[in-house]
């Protein structure tokens, strides 16, 4: 492959040729379980876990087998299968934020959409996960292999997550069929895959699922940013109940999606050779504002003055199997969570965040929690 190809990526504006690219066959994620091989024998470290997990999960596979599971996860991953899960969602939700700190001052990630997350996970995967940073780090190993060429060090810090996780997650495969509906639905749809790939399998989805609360958490401070009575007319809407494209357009932490050209190929009238990285600007691949032109002078783009990108879920083969689930989720915690922060206050110098090439997410956002009469 052309290095200088590699290091000069060619960047997507426009959303067309960005649907192209990312539904052609000449363009792959990125070739990282063989980038893991050759650091396995070119270095003393032993990185067989990591690129047996690399390879299994759903990000670095292709073709045929990529297209069969992506087919069989639809039919579970799906508004009906997860409709039973309303109940034990609500508690959740209802229990942390039950106002309970003496000083109203808490932590909106760590205090609440972190443990969301876990919540979520064993929920809906019957996974009993003993730490928050214990998933955290996994779904940061998980992102962090779609880094451009990750140093060793790295590499071996994000082995070392994904094992630990699955050394968790391996004693339980036998019990999904009492703990969750869904885990052992996906469990009998995936019968060829034996236990230690249906974990990888599981991993995958569990650490995409990141996504979701990444944008609960930029969806929560751009509604902190909004002043009383925008925030009280936008909890009255609730314009995000039926439309999840919405929320994710906004508030998507992924700012590109980058491929590798694995064949020399012409898409549109742009030229790509083997070897070119392609990086798709998200937020700038914003052709249509189809979702929100309507009439309504409350309009969303009144409240969050940004754009609305198509390629949000991505495209393709690859594109986000979370969808319904990111649909049944937002509503109920995004909803939930501002109605209790109608009155909150944000130091916006006090929040933290991990920016890289890929992404930008908050990762500390204190605030001070003021109640209204009738929550307290
Ligand atoms: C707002 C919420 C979400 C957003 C914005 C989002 C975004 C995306 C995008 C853009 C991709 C494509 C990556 C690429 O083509 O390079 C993707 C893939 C993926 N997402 Fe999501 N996602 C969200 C929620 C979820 C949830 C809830 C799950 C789990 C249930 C999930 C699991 C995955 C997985 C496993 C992939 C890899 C699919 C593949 O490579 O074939 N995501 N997501």
């Amino acid at each position: 492959m052309n290095t200088m190809h590699q290091l000069v990526p060619i960047i997507i504006k426009d959303a067309l040729l960005a649907k192209k690219v990312l539904a052609s066959k000449s363009f792959i994620i990125a070739p990282v379980p063989q980038y893991i091989r050759d650091i396995d024998s070119r270095t003393e470290h032993d990185f067989s876990f990591l690129s047996d997990f690399a390879e299994r999960i759903l990000l670095f596979m292709n073709g045929k087998e990529l297209w069969e599971a992506k087919k069989l996860l639809a039919q579970s991953l799906n508004r009906e299968e997860l409709n039973c899960y309303t109940m034990s969602f609500q508690l959740h939700i209802d229990r942390l934020l039950t106002p309970t700190r003496p000083n109203n001052k808490i932590d909106l990630v760590n205090d609440v959409t972190n443990h969301l997350y876990k919540h979520v996970v064993e929920d809906l995967w019957g996974i009993r996960v003993s730490s928050q940073s214990m998933l955290l780090k996994m779904a940061n190993g998980v992102a962090g292999l779609l880094e451009p060429m990750p140093r060793i060090r790295k590499l071996l810090e994000y082995q070392n997550d994904c094992e630990d996780f699955y050394k968790e997650l391996i004693p339980q495969v036998s019990l999904f069929r009492k703990t969750s509906a869904l885990a052992s639905k996906l469990q009998a749809q995936f019968a060829h895959l034996d236990e230690r790939n249906f974990c990888f399998l599981l991993m995958s989805l569990v650490g995409g699922m990141r996504s979701a609360f990444d944008a609960l958490n930029n969806g929560f401070f751009a509604f902190l940013q909004l002043d009383t009575e925008k925030r009280s007319v936008l909890s009255k809407q609730q314009i995000f109940d039926k439309n999840v494209d919405l929320f994710a357009s906004l508030f998507s932490p992924s700012k590109v999606l980058a491929r590798i050209c694995s064949e020399t190929t012409k898409v549109g009238d742009q030229e790509f050779v083997k070897g070119q990285r392609v990086l798709i600007d998200i937020r700038a691949a914003n052709t249509t504002l189809e979702d929100v032109t309507n009439s309504d002078p409350l309009c969303v783009r009144n409240f969050f003055n940004k754009n609305i990108s198509n390629v949000h879920f991505g495209a393709g083969v690859h594109r986000c199997p979370g969808k319904d689930v990111s649909q049944f989720m937002f509503p109920k915690i995004f909803n939930a969570v501002t109605e209790q922060l109608k009155y909150s206050t944000l130091n916006s110098a006090d929040i933290l965040f991990e920016d890289n090439e890929m992404t930008k997410r908050i990762i500390s956002m204190p605030i001070n929690v003021m109640q209204t009469i009738e929550t307290l």
